[in-house]
């Protein structure tokens, strides 16, 4: 994103024709919560998001037809299949990664296998035009530069000469922009940040999908620890008698629960317990974790508008049945299962996990304040 913003104002600074040159941010606008470290880096540098022109919002198919587009990849060079129209508009590509010939469109390739493509992009510029850089340009460049190259650490292995070369340049033609260390810490923590996420932005942040005679498998990753899990399993008193269920998410883990005398609300104390080992062992001020309250209100809703017919807040509070327990609530007629589970989807579960690490967050940054 960043190459793509600095090259655009690169060629709009030094081109005399009229031609309009315009960064189209390859995503949709709906999708750029999902990466954190660019959200950080705009507010940080001071560009409004509404500035910005992503691919939802240009046609960049009626420009082609209409005999009105050239384009500039950067930072990639393969075009998706819906976009193979588009390749005889490509008039160059500059990219940092090996190229894969067989996708790349015929036309001018700068590839040079750096760390960065931003690294492509400032030698660019100092080459061609070093006046024009000024120092919001500088630190998207330099920043950028350096969470690639994961902060110019060789024993990674990211970085290679001509991307430590230009980090120093940008440093010495702008001696104040941020010490490495700030600016890689600040912009790595935002990259995996997921608080504030809902739960198809959580599973579609960084997803990898492949796809073989239109069969699509998408994979996320959801960044957060499963010991819970190791809590119910373990525990004795009362034991769940747990047997893993095979589970349609890799993250997500169900079990048969062999001891269904154990209701939820036996189950509470153990995971207020968990809970509160997990954020000791983190040196988070957590406070009392909320298994009521908030977090019971969402649940309930959630279930809700999953379409299940328990009515809210009737059954949660009220003397459990009798054991063996039965899903009759006593309170309304029909028995709430009549209509089948409710269907409570993998994603309704992420939402909840990413609902209570908002509202732990929310608390640790009050009570640090
Ligand atoms: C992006 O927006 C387009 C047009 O509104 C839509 O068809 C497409 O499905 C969206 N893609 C993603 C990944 O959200």
């Amino acid at each position: 994103m960043v190459s793509a913003l600095a090259l655009a104002f690169y060629l709009a600074k030094t081109t005399e024709a009229e031609e309009v040159f315009v960064p189209v941010l390859n995503i949709n606008r709906s999708e750029l919560p999902l990466r954190g470290d660019n959200v950080f880096f705009l507010q940080k540098i001071n560009i409004p998001e509404s500035l910005l022109i992503f691919r939802d919002e240009i046609d960049l198919h009626a420009l082609h037809q209409a005999g009105q587009l050239t384009l500039i990849l950067v930072d990639h060079h393969v075009l998706p299949k819906g976009d193979a129209a588009l390749e005889e508009a490509v008039a160059e590509v500059l990219d940092h990664r090996p190229i894969e010939h067989q996708h790349c469109p015929p036309c001018h390739v700068s590839v040079e296998l750096v760390g960065s493509c931003a690294t492509l992009v400032t030698e660019r510029i100092l080459q061609g035009a070093p006046e024009i850089l000024d120092r919001q340009t500088a630190a998207l460049l330099h920043g950028t530069i350096i969470l690639d190259c994961v902060n110019m650490d060789l024993k990674v292995g990211k970085a290679t000469p001509k991307d430590s070369k230009y980090v120093e340049k940008l440093e010495s033609l702008f001696p104040d922009l941020p010490k490495r260390n700030d600016i890689f810490d600040s912009l790595q923590k935002a990259k995996f940040d997921v608080s504030g996420l809902t739960t198809e932005q959580m599973l579609r942040k960084d997803q990898k999908t492949i796809s073989r005679q239109g069969t699509k498998v998408a994979i996320s990753a959801i960044y957060m620890d499963l010991e819970i899990c190791g809590v119910l399993e373990r525990s004795h008193s009362p034991s769940l008698k747990l047997t893993p269920a095979p589970s349609t998410h890799p993250h997500l883990q169900a079990y048969l629960q062999g001891n269904t005398q154990v209701s939820r609300k036996k189950l509470l104390p153990l995971l207020q317990e968990a809970l509160s080992a997990y954020f000791d062992s983190m040196k988070i001020p957590s406070g009392q974790p909320e298994t009521e309250g908030v977090c019971r209100e969402q649940a309930d809703k959630e279930l809700d508008r999953a379409g299940n017919s328990l009515v809210p807040g009737l059954s949660q509070d009220e003397e459990e049945p009798p054991l063996p327990p039965t899903p009759m609530n006593s309170l309304v007629d029909e028995c709430p299962l009549d209509q089948g589970l409710p269907k409570l989807s993998a994603e309704v579960i992420f939402e909840k996990c990413s609902q209570i690490s908002l509202s732990q967050s929310t608390a640790a940054s009050l009570s640090k304040n």
